[in-house]
Parts: C-alpha cells; sequence; structure tokens
C-alpha cells in the first residue's frame, strides 16, 4: 500500500483558511511533514488572516493563487508532493454568494461544482506528478447518512456502507438542497474512480466528519457549527442553520485531522476494509448526538459556570415545542479499530470552542448576576 511518511517528501493541502485545512497543517508540522499550505487569495482578509498564522508555523510554505476552478492552480504546489490533502470545498463562508469569483454565481451549482470540477483539478494535478502517492479527501457524513434517516430504526448506527444517495427518488436527490450532499457523494466515487484509473500510481482515502468544532487557531477559521457554540457562550440565540434548536453530531478537529494523517501513513488495505476507503468520523468521546439547547448548553453551563449563556429557539409562535428528529447513532468503529483514533471527549471540544474565541476576541460573555 501506497503509504507516506514524513521523510519521503513533502506534502500538500488545499484549503489552509479554512477551519479543518488550517488544522491539517498544524497536524502535520507538528509531525515533522514539509507542507505546502495551498490557499485561494492571500490578498484577501481570510487569506491574509491565514497567512499570518502559518508564518508562524515550521516548513510550511504558502502557495497562492490555488483556486478549485482553476484548471492547473495546484500543480506547481503538488510538484515532488508524496501526498495531498483536500480539503477545500465551497460550503459556510465560502458559499455566500459573494465569495467565489471564478463560480457561476449560483450557490448551489458552486456548492456542487466545486467538489466536482474542482476535484477534477486537483486530481488533473496529481496525475501531472509523478510524486504523489497517496491523496486523503475531506468528504462528510453528509456523503453517509441521507434522506432516509428519518425512516431508520431509532439507534441504528451509520456506517462506511451506507451512502446518502440510497433509496432516495432521483428528483429529489437533484434538487439544489441536496447538492452538498450530492457533491460529496459524486466527488468520492469520481476520486475512488481515478485513483483505480492511476493503475497503482497513487490510492485514496476519504474521511467522512460529522460536524466539526474543536479550537480556533485564527478569525478566519469561525463559521458553521463552531460560531454558533461561540453565540451560545456569548449570551445569543443562533443564528444559522436557523434559531432553533436541534442536535449537534459533533467530530473533534484535532481528532479529524489526526485520523487524515494517521490514514496516509496507514498500510491497511483500506480498499479492501468493510465499506471500502472511507472512515466515518463521528461520536466524541463516547457521545453521539448532543441537543444543543439542554446537553450542549449544560457543558457549557458547567464549564464556565458564571457567563449568561444564549438559547436556541425550542418552541413555535404558538409556545408548542418544536419536534426535533435528526438524532444520530454512531461510534467511528472502523476508524478507531483501524487507524487507532480514540477520539477526545465532547466537553474537551466544547469548552475549546468557548476559551479560544473568547482568547481571539470573536466573543465577549457576559456575567450572570
Ligand atoms: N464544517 C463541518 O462541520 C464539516 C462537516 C463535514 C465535512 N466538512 C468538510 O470538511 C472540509 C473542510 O470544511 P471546513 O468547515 O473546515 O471548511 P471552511 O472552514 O469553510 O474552509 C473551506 C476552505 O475551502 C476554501 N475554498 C473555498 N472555495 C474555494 C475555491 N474556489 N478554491 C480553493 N479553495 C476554496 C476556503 O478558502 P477561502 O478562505 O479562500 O474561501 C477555505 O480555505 C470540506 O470539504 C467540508 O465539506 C465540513
Amino acid at each position: 500500500m501506497p503509504a507516506i511518511a514524513p521523510t519521503e517528501g513533502p506534502v500538500a493541502v488545499t484549503g489552509v483558511s479554512g477551519f479543518t485545512g488550517g488544522h491539517m497543517v498544524r497536524e502535520l508540522v507538528h509531525h515533522g511533514y514539509h507542507v505546502r499550505a495551498c490557499l485561494r487569495d492571500a490578498s484577501s482578509w481570510r487569506g491574509r488572516d491565514a497567512v499570518q498564522y502559518l508564518e508562524r508555523l515550521p516548513n510550511v510554505e504558502i502557495i497562492d493563487g490555488c483556486d478549485l476552478f482553476e484548471p492547473g492552480s495546484y500543480d506547481a504546489a503538488f510538484a515532488g508532493c508524496v501526498g495531498v490533502f483536500h480539503v477545500a470545498a465551497v460550503l459556510g463562508n465560502s458559499a455566500d454568494g459573494q465569495s467565489q469569483p471564478k463560480g457561476s454565481g449560483n450557490v448551489s451549482t458552486d456548492v456542487y461544482e466545486g467538489g466536482i470540477t474542482g476535484t477534477q483539478n486537483v486530481i488533473d494535478a496529481v496525475n501531472a506528478t509523478e510524486s504523489v502517492k497517496r491523496m486523503v479527501y475531506t468528504s462528510s457524513m453528509a456523503a453517509v447518512r441521507g434522506a432516509r434517516a428519518a425512516s431508520m430504526p431509532v439507534g441504528y448506527e451509520w456506517s462506511e456502507e451506507d451512502w446518502a444517495s440510497d433509496g432516495v427518488d432521483p428528483d429529489e436527490w437533484q434538487r439544489p438542497a441536496n447538492a452538498y450532499a450530492r457533491s460529496k457523494v459524486d466527488t468520492e466515487k469520481l476520486i475512488n474512480k481515478a485513483a483505480d484509473a492511476s493503475n497503482g500510481r497513487w490510492d485514496a482515502i476519504t474521511m467522512n466528519p460529522a460536524m466539526i468544532c474543536g479550537p480556533i487557531l485564527f478569525k478566519a477559521q469561525v463559521g458553521q457549527w463552531i460560531e454558533q457554540i461561540g453565540r451560545l457562550a456569548g449570551g445569543l440565540e443562533p443564528n444559522w442553520p436557523s434559531k432553533y434548536d436541534m442536535y449537534y453530531d459533533i467530530i473533534d478537529v484535532r481528532d479529524l485531522v489526526a485520523a487524515h494523517r494517521l490514514a496516509a501513513e496507514s498500510v491497511v488495505d483500506h480498499r479492501e476494509s468493510a465499506g471500502g476507503p472511507r472512515y466515518v468520523l463521528h461520536g466524541s468521546g463516547g457521545r453521539s448526538a448532543i441537543r444543543f439547547g439542554t446537553e450542549l448548553k449544560a457543558i457549557v453551563r458547567d464549564a464556565f459556570p458564571r457567563f449568561e449563556l444564549g438559547t436556541p429557539v425550542a418552541v413555535n409562535r404558538a409556545g408548542e415545542p418544536i419536534p426535533i428528529d435528526g438524532r444520530a447513532f454512531n461510534d467511528m468503529k472502523k476508524a478507531k479499530g483501524l487507524l487507532g483514533i480514540e477520539p477526545r471527549r465532547v466537553e474537551e471540544t466544547v469548552r475549546d470552542v468557548v476559551e479560544t474565541s473568547i482568547e481571539l476576541g470573536i466573543i465577549a460573555p457576559k456575567l450572570d448576576g
């Protein structure tokens, strides 16, 4: 199996101004790698913020101008690399309808094509080298757990053998609302096919994380779930994806990037493992889904007893409780068994989101009483 090691040559990471990408670079540097950090635009505020952080790390080469929608823009970054960690995607802060100057201008098209067209450009850059042996792709639980979730028995544990597209009406699957899940499913398949077509020159492994949370390294990383946990600790109600209560399916970003690295270094035959070369990453320290307005709030209250906390809305206009479905039960058994990942406790993850949100000046908690 084409496992990689830090002594064999540099590795590249895409999407390094993002939450996972920034942590991926940090993880690799701490384990002795020379990292080519691929950035889309070093002159954007997110780019500048990321560069300021990344320049403090040893053995990091920042490669600017790497845009998923620009063919050839990863060629220089990947030349001579032994591994590629493909983390970038059009989502969150980058899927706001204004942040894709080379995209189509339509958010759901860009979300989908950021995966397909963008990853084809990444694959072409891998194929243009003679050195890359392995690609690790950051997919999502959105590619695993789909519309069938509502009809599955309570307690069903999602595994690498599940695909979000399974049993979904084809017209329903094409709806813009499914652009992200569809992008992740189709991109995984695209990568696996390209790896097969390389005739053993390189292989591919996919990571399927749930909601990625953990310490914030620089301000540009704030968005999505970590922003909402910060808002809770800062006394505000959530504002994304809505103000309503819901379950949080957390994976710590540090465990996730460690899983990426361990998969890249592993001599396991990932393709022959159950469900193929993909790994579910969800089930923090034995706890799976956590209700935001009650359980997650209790974790924050225990860690920061003097903070006045925000509350998501849990009732409708008539004062009736809003039914909340979508509780997930996962334990990342395959990642634990084959990669040796032992996820940290979710209490640590949540506390670190809040502490770093305060330290970076993202939130200013009000004190109770
Ligand atoms: N966040 C989650 O809870 C979650 C859950 C499951 C899976 N994932 C997956 O995990 C990966 C990382 O997610 P994240 O939440 O860490 O992302 P993030 O913080 O939103 O970062 C996304 C990164 O992708 C880059 N990017 C966006 N459009 C690009 C383009 N056209 N060309 C090149 N780079 C581009 C962004 O660069 P700019 O700063 O220049 O925009 C940023 O560096 C993604 O593949 C995502 O689908 C995330």
